[in-house]
């Protein structure tokens, strides 16, 4: 049973961005009954969605018909399920869904139901745009560096509890796409962890990835850039032990594995690659995440309950302390945000973004829209 406050009835109609069949989007009501929201849930009043390149892909791939577009957005609980002890109605937050995957629930509505466990509080200070901009890319970061590469979280590696940290002697993660939403968070989460971070980017874009706390950053098109990352790792001792490679096509992930330092170590890539790439080097282990299995499986990965503790405790205790004294456009000492790219406002301006994402055409900024 949920705790609806009392000026909210049991039950709702709203406007959603929804899947058609043949192709495209359309703007369709949705009617929303109280017990449509589980005890683990909560209800948000949207007030800005966030664009990923999940967003299109799913539609490609999943091809539901009458589903809910999107994945994060940002807003006000409305009411929660009577599980959820950690927000109350009222409280602003962020999170995400599996969007064009359900026929009652997304993000790119005006109300959405998201699973109180992935919910980033949003800190005083920081607008609803930037609050959108976070939960996937950011959530993806956190899985991928603190549970499958099971690096310390910020305040871990601060209270010194990694025998690295301990020891002084930081260990060295590539970050694949340093210029991605993702590689955008991981680079300063994994900083903040205390290791030493090579990255990959576009020129234009190094002194941007440098200041996210990249100690090297390399041009992903350069022919010598497994080599020169090698070189900067210091190959003659530990190299290359960790990486997060987000981009994982194009022979990516072939790059990252050669350039990982004599005793091999750890890669976690973001989309799947074949079983040759996987087996490329014995010393090397290569693995998919997918942020999606921390809600339930998605094609054929299943869910993945076992991540869902470590990434509770950083979102109830380091996310609290790195966005504390956020401030708008600027983040906060230790977390700055991407820039944003605000489209215009209602379900047009958030299906021309998608276009824009489908079409590469955003480049470092995060595509933000507004259901109304
Ligand atoms: N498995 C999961 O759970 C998960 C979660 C999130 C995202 N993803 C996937 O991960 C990928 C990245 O998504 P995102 O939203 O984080 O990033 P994004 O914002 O879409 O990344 C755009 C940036 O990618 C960079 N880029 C393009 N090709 C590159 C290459 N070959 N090497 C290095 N950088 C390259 C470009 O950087 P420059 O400007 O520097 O050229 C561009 O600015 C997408 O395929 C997405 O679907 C998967």
């Amino acid at each position: 049973m949920m705790n609806f406050p009392k000026s909210v009835s049991l039950s709702l109609t709203y406007r959603a961005l929804v899947t058609q069949s043949g192709g495209g989007f359309k703007v369709a009501e949705v009617y929303l009954d109280a017990n449509e929201v589980k005890p683990h849930e909560v209800l948000v009043k949207v007030r800005a969605v966030g664009l990923n390149p999940t967003d299109w892909k799913s539609f490609d791939w999943l091809k539901i018909e009458d589903a809910v577009v999107g994945c994060d957005a940002a807003g006000d609980i409305v009411c929660v399920g009577s599980e959820v002890t950690r927000f109350k109605a009222g409280d602003r937050v962020a999170g995400f869904t599996i969007g064009c995957s359900q026929t009652h629930n997304g993000a790119f509505a005006e109300y959405v139901r998201f699973d109180a466990f992935t919910l980033l509080r949003l800190p005083e200070g920081m607008p609803y745009e930037e609050g959108a901009s976070l939960p996937i890319p950011h959530l993806t970061a956190v899985q991928n560096l603190h549970v499958h590469l099971n690096l310390p979280t910020p305040s871990q590696a601060e209270a010194k509890l990694s025998p690295s940290a301990a020891a002084g002697t930081p260990e060295t993660i590539l970050i694949w796409g340093g210029t991605t939403a993702t590689g955008h968070h991981a680079i300063q989460l994994a900083r903040l962890s205390g290791l030493r971070v090579i990255a990959t980017a576009s020129p234009q874009a190094f002194d941007e990835v440098l200041a996210l706390g990249a100690s090297f950053v390399f041009d992903y098109r350069d022919v010598d850039v497994v080599e020169k990352i090698r070189e900067a790792a210091g190959d003659s001792e530990m190299g290359v032990r960790y990486v997060l490679d987000t981009i994982s096509k194009g022979g990516a992930t072939e790059k990252c594995i050669d350039a990982m330092g004599p005793k091999g170590g750890q890669v976690v890539h973001l989309l799947p690659v074949s079983k040759d790439i996987v087996k490329r080097r014995a010393d090397v282990e290569v693995s998919l995440t997918l942020v999606y299995n921390l809600l339930g499986p998605m094609l054929s990965d299943p869910f993945r309950p076992q991540d869902r503790p470590p990434v509770q405790r950083y979102l109830e205790n380091d996310w609290i302390q790195l966005s504390k004294g956020w401030s708008n456009g600027v983040g906060t000492e230790r977390l700055k945000p991407q820039r944003i790219r605000r489209l215009e406002r209602g379900f047009d301006g958030i299906v021309d973004g998608l276009k824009q994402m489908r079409e590469g055409r955003y480049g470092r900024e995060k595509l933000v829209g507004y259901v109304c």
